[in-house]
């Protein structure tokens, strides 16, 4: 475990292996330059006019102490021009610093907070948040299958911000938030980056049981009996073709002087492995999907942060997990399944598995009188046509809620961006046997699967985020590993609930 501290000190004085500077271009009110004037002289100048460090975005430059520092080292970390600074140069900078860290091998390091930043724009404690998330999502590996010590990066031990005044309560609070969100934001990629065989919808309910009776959030774990005694016979169709028993995970937290009466439900996807059921997946890449329960990870993170915060709420997260296989029990194309709401689906493709399960779970937060339902999924390849890796597809029938997501996911800089849910969409999936079908071909994909849920979530405010773009990476970002999971909707909804 890392020990975060915040202290009050000099750059001249600051004992330290690696103690970094963010500097923007042009940074005339950054209180520390005096300091590096003195002990670098022209050298610190001439580094900031210069192409070699120059203050650019996601750069930096490492710079070894002399007499005039007890810092062994001082890394100058480039913020780009300060009109251009958004919440997510923060926390990538932050990144770049640790994984500097990493590469020189050292397990302390100091980050200088950019209390000259501080503007209407950026508050102070958000600021604090901000940089010490990019620091410690950027310390996360999933390395546990790694039996080679020496292949494995070193972590950090300790990180320490310093600031130019005495640390002030909204600094303290911001590290604070930061550390419970980020705890979060790590169980969610743990549970996102174990393999298949390890992380079955039973394992992953047993997980949230531990996590949820840390915590004190009630738990309710509906196994395969209790799923037929429900009729719901989506997840049940869907879990057919697997030996691995399904799993509908329920959790509750109620905060003290919960404000809302009537709960937020969240509902996230948890198909632990999707080789696409017998309308079967092609071979290649075909093990990213373990990342298809990412949805349910990120519900269940949100509810260990939301608990950790005691936020006053009344939040209740809804996890149906199982796999999609196709064993001789398999469901098939053609079949129809009667779900728990009682409507009648037909299944043209076993690949279109994550709405039936999640059909289940929407209909069962009805249960709830939901003040609202927010659901993640990576539900399509279709809103990865759509967005790229950029961001999650945002669908629903409540402006009020899609505002509310919006504005978190400009503070989280984890993005969101709306599909229009017309009502052209919606012949697309009807079918000429059962009430709906459970696929609507090719076109506006990402909005006809959403069209389909809307079918189970009643009249209540909803909306479905797409996250099969945003889940996991194959490329390296700034603050997450290659071929890993994000931990991508922790962040959103978190702040959107601490604003609620
Ligand atoms: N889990 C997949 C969606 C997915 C695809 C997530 C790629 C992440 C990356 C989902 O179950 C699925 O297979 N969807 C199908 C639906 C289609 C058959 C209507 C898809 O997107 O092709
Ligand atoms: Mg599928
Ligand atoms: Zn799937």
């Amino acid at each position: 475990m890392m020990v975060i501290h915040a202290k009050h000190s000099k750059l001249k004085l600051w004992k330290s292996e690696l103690t970094c500077v963010f500097l923007t271009k042009n940074d005339e009110t950054n209180p520390w330059l005096n300091e590096l004037d003195e002990i670098y002289g022209s050298l610190f100048k001439d580094l900031m006019k210069s192409r070699e460090f120059g203050a650019d975005e996601e750069s930096i430059h490492v710079l070894h102490g002399n007499n005039k520092t007890k810092s062994k080292r001082i890394g100058l970390v480039g913020l780009g021009e300060t009109k251009d600074l958004e919440w997510d140069t923060f926390r990538k900078a932050a990144a770049k610093a640790v994984k500097t860290a990493h590469a020189i091998g050292i397990e302390k390091i100091s980050l200088i907070f950019p209390s000259h930043l501080v503007s209407e724009q950026f508050d102070e404690s958000g600021l604090a948040q901000a940089v010490v998330e990019g620091a410690l999502l950027a310390d996360y590996r999933y390395d546990k299958y790694q039996t080679d010590q020496k292949a494995k990066i070193s972590r950090l031990e300790e990180l320490t911000l310093i600031t130019y005044v005495s640390p002030s309560d909204r600094v303290y609070q911001g590290v604070r938030a930061a550390e419970v969100i980020c705890d979060a934001v790590s169980f969610t990629r743990d549970l996102a980056n174990a393999p298949g065989n390890e992380l079955t919808p039973r394992e992953l309910a047993t997980r949230t049981a531990q996590m949820c009776r840390k915590n004190k959030i009630k738990i309710q774990i509906f196994d395969e009996k209790k799923l037929a005694l429900l009729k719901m016979g989506g997840i049940l169709g869907v879990a057919q073709g697997s030996s691995e028993p399904p799993r509908m995970i329920i959790m509750e937290y109620t905060g003290v002087k919960a404000k809302n009466r009537k709960p937020i439900v969240l509902v996230g996807k948890g198909l632990t492995f999707d080789a696409g059921g017998i309308s079967i997946k092609p071979a290649a890449d075909m093990d990213r999907m373990k990342f298809d329960m990412c949805g349910g990870a990120a519900v269940i993170g949100a509810m260990q942060a939301i608990a950790h915060l005691k936020l006053p709420l009344h939040v209740v997260g809804i996890v149906p997990s199982s796999e999609n296989l196709l064993g001789s029990k398999a469901f098939k194309p053609g079949d129809v399944l009667t779900m728990y709401s009682g409507k009648t689906v037909e299944v043209l493709n076993t690949d279109a598995e994550g709405r039936l399960i999640l059909a289940d779970a929407l209909a069962y937060a009805q249960k709830y009188k939901p003040e609202a339902i927010i659901d993640l999924a990576t539900l399509t390849g279709h809103c990865v046509i759509a967005l790229g890796y950029a961001g999650a597809g945002m669908m629903g029938n409540d402006p009020n809620v899609k505002s509310r997501l919006m504005d978190a996911s400009k503070i989280s800089s984890e993005k969101v961006w709306e599909l229009p849910m017309w009502k052209e969409f919606d012949k697309q999936i009807k079918s000429h046997i059962a009430d709906i079908k459970n696929m609507g071909g090719r076109p506006a994909g990402a909005i006809t699967a959403a069209a389909f849920l809307k079918h189970f979530v009643g009249d209540y405010p909803w909306v479905h985020l797409d996250i099969a773009g945003t889940a996991n990476s194959e490329e390296e970002l700034p603050y997450t590993a290659r071929i890993s999971s994000t931990g991508f909707g922790v962040r959103l909804l978190v702040e959107a609930l601490r604003k609620w």
